[in-house]
């Protein structure tokens, strides 16, 4: 099926879509019923407590995985259509992640690391893009370091800076401030808006961070497998309650 039903302007459209795996103990649902609908330039905040399946959903949002059932639709495009390949390509094309885990290239340095992506797209000057990247991130003294030579705040730079370089329509930033002190944190978050409005790159950020929440247009949280939306008024409560 590769019908598109979503309005011209949704990034992400999701209708009905659960996850369930099975584990020693049985089966176990991690997501259940989620709906939601990210117009092209928004930014969006998903909050919500450890374990509620936020990693699990922009994982899938991402076409990194795959639901038990419901759709997705990444820019008019339905995922459930496409083969393994066909999404890699996806990917390739619209597609930015900020891992976690950062999920570096153990053997290459943070340049190669951020090369990498604009070299597979082909990209005039990937090299000049990458230390541009990686200055902007505030590691131009560690171009030449591997990930295991880098602390986890140095690491997570760089996978904001891969991230980065081929300009996404749609970037999902798996907690990119988890790892960051104030500073640098306040630092990444403005790359991160900036790379919103300039590029009007869709933003879906997880976080536990609220005040990266509430630069975000809306705040959603995820609790046990549901999504919600909290009104406005209830938002502040709320989300001080999810983290
Ligand atoms: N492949 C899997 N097999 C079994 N359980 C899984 C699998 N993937 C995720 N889970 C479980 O699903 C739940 C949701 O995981 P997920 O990583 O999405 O949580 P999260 O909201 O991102 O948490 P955190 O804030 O700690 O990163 C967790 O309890 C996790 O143990
Ligand atoms: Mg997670």
């Amino acid at each position: 099926m590769s019908t598109n039903f979503a309005n011209n302007s949704s990034a992400i459209n999701v209708t009905n879509l659960n996850k369930t795996v099975v584990t020693q103990e049985g089966e176990l649902t991690i997501l259940n019923g989620i709906n939601m609908d990210v117009k092209q330039g928004d930014s969006i905040a998903i909050l919500g407590p450890s374990g509620s399946g936020k990693s699990t959903l922009l994982g899938l949002l991402a076409a990194l995985d795959t639901p038990t059932s419901g759709e997705i639709l990444l820019d008019g495009q339905a995922l459930s259509g496409l083969n393994e390949e066909q999404k890699a390509a996806l990917r390739k094309q619209k597609v930015s992640f900020i891992f976690q885990s950062f999920m570096l290239v153990d053997t290459l340095t943070a340049l190669e690391n951020v090369m990498l992506p604009a070299e597979l797209a082909g990209v005039v000057n990937a090299r000049e893009k990458a230390e541009n990247m990686l200055e902007r991130v505030g590691l131009s003294h560690r171009l030449t370091h591997l990930p295991k030579q880098l602390s986890g705040g140095e690491q997570q730079r760089v996978a904001i800076a891969r991230a980065f370089i081929c300009e996404p329509k749609v970037l999902f930033a798996d907690e990119p401030t988890g790892n960051l002190d104030s500073a640098n944190g306040d630092k990444i978050a403005d790359m991160l808006f900036a790379l919103n409005q300039e590029s009007d790159t869709t933003l879906v950020l997880v976080t536990h961070d609220l005040e990266l929440a509430k630069r975000c247009k809306r705040q959603l949280v995820m609790e046990n497998g549901h999504l919600s939306e909290p009104a406005v008024s209830e938002e502040q409560n709320v989300s001080e309650e999810a983290c």
